[in-house]
């Protein structure tokens, strides 16, 4: 595997590298709920060409956290009394294979993006920086905009290393000349600078073109821009969020993309929806969402959810 480099662009290539082909395969299922959102079951590449054939092509905020390359296959962690069982499988004929399949998605989703839209690919360090040459080749270098560590405590592995304890998302937008959507939040001010300047607002004192010195203003401040560093913890075991579905992420993390990459109505596409996080998030603040995944547990667990806040997802005739 080797990374070509332009004046232009990089290009992530290997031998035998294919180009995306057209998906094949029909798909299973399609449910709808509350005209708010719809689910397909069934492999993303197929469901993918019939949303771009279909001209379907209005998504906001496209997140995707598919499989980590793990090399295994993930099981459910079910409540007492039941059995586990095999949710989806991680197996790949290596590297390279797995960038394949991945690179074929990501131009499709491509194309589902709104000028003004993002897509945030949920990664972990093993491939973030392969995924990342590859986003790059796809989108092109100027619409990377930024690699988000999600940084969360867990349970420490038994390792001569230090504890993987964070995860990489990398956001790119679908047209860099245009506005994304973003509405701003912020985090909570330093102590040190809540001890020197309480909670009004700051403003920067610049003589001969050169920031000296800081100076209060009457305002309250909101707080510090949010960084790209996000401290949120992982579902805990007892969590009344908590599924059972293999790597599911936290409500929270995907709230805050949401909030600040759209507005309501806006669509949110999720194409390895897993236990539905996004999709009940997207809900939830009022957003339109599709979602796909190809396990029949994921859907199951995504019916589950949904039925468990009152709604039902039906299945609507193929063709539709
Ligand atoms: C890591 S899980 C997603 C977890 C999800 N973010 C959540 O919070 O529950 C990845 C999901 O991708 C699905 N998947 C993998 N390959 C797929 C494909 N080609 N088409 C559709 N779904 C796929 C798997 O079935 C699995 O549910």
């Amino acid at each position: 595997m080797s990374a070509r480099s332009s004046a232009r662009s990089v290009l992530l290539t290997w031998p035998d590298r294919k180009e995306p082909s057209a998906g094949a395969g029909l798909i299973v299922k399609k449910l709808t709920g509350d005209n708010r959102g719809v689910l397909y079951a069934g492999d993303n590449l197929s469901v993918l060409d019939r949303l771009i054939a279909e001209g379907q092509t209005d998504a906001s905020l496209i997140y995707l956290d598919p499989p980590f390359f793990t090399q295994r296959a993930h099981e459910t962690t079910p409540r007492k009394g039941a059995t586990s069982e095999v949710a989806f499988v991680d197996q790949w004929d290596g590297l390279a294979h797995y960038l394949e399949a991945l690179g074929a998605r990501l131009s499709r989703l491509h194309e589902l993006l709104l000028p003004h839209g993002s897509i945030v690919l949920h990664v972990d360090t093993k491939t973030s920086h392969y995924v990342k040459v590859l986003a790059d080749s796809l989108f092109g270098f100027d619409a990377f905009a930024s690699e988000i560590v999600w940084r969360y405590r867990r349970w420490p592995a038994k390792t001569e290393n230090f504890q993987r304890v964070h995860d990489v998302l990398l956001r790119y937008r679908k047209d860099p000349n245009v506005a994304p959507r973003w509405n701003q939040e912020y985090e909570p001010l330093a102590p040190s600078t809540l001890k020197t300047w309480g909670t009004l607002k700051q403003r920067a004192v610049v003589e001969d073109g050169k920031r000296k010195r800081s100076s209060s203003t009457e305002d309250e401040s909101k707080g510090v821009p949010l960084g790209d560093v996000w401290d949120i913890g992982i579902i805990a075991p007892v969590s009344k969020e908590r599924t059972g579905y293999p790597s599911q992420k936290p409500e929270a993390l995907l709230e805050r993309l949401v909030n600040v990459l759209t507005h309501p109505d806006d669509l949110v596409l999720d194409p390895y929806a897993g236990s539905g996080t996004t999709l009940a998030v997207a809900r939830r603040l009022g957003r339109r969402f599709v979602g796909i995944d190809e396990s029949a547990v994921a859907i199951a667990t995504i019916e589950k959810r949904f039925a468990a806040k009152g709604v039902l997802l039906t299945q609507v005739p193929a063709g539709r």
